[in-house]
């Protein structure tokens, strides 16, 4: 049975990046004659300018029957334009809900290539490769009581509120410790729990999970602070890093750092996770929209086309499809092609198009070869 990738490209910057990873899927496809489809589908304020909603049911029921989505970015002053009514359905938060991905995953790694570039001294940051899973359907960002105070304008009081269950946390944990397996079998489980229950009663999960099920693993506990510091003065201590929802998002960014720009930074949101991964999953750079750089054909694709390589490895377990894309990235970073985000100061900087077009022609090379 053909398998379908809903790519959905949304505003800003996302249909730049995205139009580049389509052109490597298709390569993909070609190359090595898989079996999928892809449906490109309007989704945000293109499709609010359509049909009055961000996403349509038919869209909708064409994600449920995927084997991947693959989604650009969302956003912008145009899109913050849209009523409340409409944003609050089918946001980006309600498709990732609404998909059931638990576990965003988000690999950083230190390009040797970039280090002209890199905002982290290369003696520190040399080396360095993590891969951050970010549980992502639970916790403060949709715990409920939330609210504001109904009497005050603006409120005297709000309040949002940190819930997770056993059952959320033991799921996040095992897809950390399974990629820990594959990679050098050490976890890094980060948390407040000198302070707040909800992280104690993360912590007391993780381990029992740890121990019961993957006691050849190394399992670190580490509490935040002290992890944002030790994540800029010694990387490379660091194998797979654990965290909720928030904190994830937090160290991510940080952990992105280590690459030298945004732009160049995947991520995979599963909602099981097996070597060959069956359930449907959702592709997308970390970056958003990007509105000051939009539509000037500038924005680095890289991001958006190494989410690529983690659909082939995550959703089609083709791993070895993702190490030669990340190879050809690689590749092509050492011949000095920079998008302006990473130029440095001797290379005239390419367009996003160009950027594809270059990744493009290196995979023929190395697929050749
Ligand atoms: P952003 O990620 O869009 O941009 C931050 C900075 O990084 C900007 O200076 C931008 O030009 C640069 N940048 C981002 N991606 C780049 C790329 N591929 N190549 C070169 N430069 C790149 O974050 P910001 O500015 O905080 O948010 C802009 C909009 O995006 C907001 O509406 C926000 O809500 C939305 N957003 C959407 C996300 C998503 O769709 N998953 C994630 C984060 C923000
Ligand atoms: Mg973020």
């Amino acid at each position: 049975m053909t398998d379908s990738v809903v790519v959905l490209p949304g505003e800003g910057i996302g249909p730049e990046v995205i139009s580049e990873a389509v052109k490597v899927m298709e390569w993909f496809v070609q190359t090595q004659k898989l079996d999928l489809q892809l449906d490109i589908e309007s989704y945000g304020l293109s499709c609010y300018k359509e049909s009055g909603v961000l996403v349509t049911e038919d869209t909708l029921s064409k994600i449920a029957g995927s084997k991947a989505v693959l989604f650009g970015a969302t956003g912008g002053p145009e899109f913050d334009a849209i009523p409340k009514e409409v944003r609050s359905k089918g946001n980006l938060l309600a498709i990732r809900r609404r998909m059931l991905v638990y576990a965003n995953l988000r690999p950083v790694m230190a390009y040797r290539e970039l280090e002209d570039v890199s905002p982290i001294k290369n003696e520190v940051a040399r080396g360095a490769d993590i891969i951050v899973v970010r549980e992502l359907n639970g916790g403060i960002y949709f715990g409920e009581p939330r609210g504001n105070s109904v009497h005050g304008r603006p409120p005297d009081q709000s309040v949002n509120t940190l819930v997770y269950s056993v059952r959320e946390i033991e799921r996040v944990a095992r897809v950390a410790f399974q990629l820990a397996q594959e990679r050098k079998g050490v976890v890094h489980s980060v948390d407040k729990s000198n302070v707040l229950e909800t992280y104690r009663l993360w912590r007391d999960v993780v381990s029992r999970v740890g121990a019961n099920e993957f006691p050849e693993i190394e399992l670190n506990h580490i509490i935040v602070d002290n992890c944002t510091l030790q994540i800029v003065r010694d990387p490379r201590q660091f194998d797979v890093i654990l965290a909720d929802n928030m904190i994830g998002d937090i160290l991510s960014d940080l952990a992105g750092a280590l690459t030298g720009s945004l732009g160049m930074l995947p991520s995979a949101s599963l909602n099981q996770f097996e070597p060959a991964n069956t359930g449907r999953s959702l592709y997308e750079p970390v970056h958003g929209s990007a509105p000051d750089i939009a539509g000037m054909g500038i924005a680095n694709p890289i991001g958006a086309i190494l989410s690529v390589g983690l659909m082939m490895e995550y959703s089609l377990g083709k791993r070895d499809l993702n190490q030669l894309l990340k190879k050809a990235v690689s590749g092509v970073l050492g011949t000095g092609v920079r998008t302006p985000d990473i130029a440095s100061n001797e290379t005239d900087p390419v367009s996003t198009a160009e950027m594809g077009g270059e990744i493009i022609s290196e995979l023929e090379r190395l697929h050749k070869d």
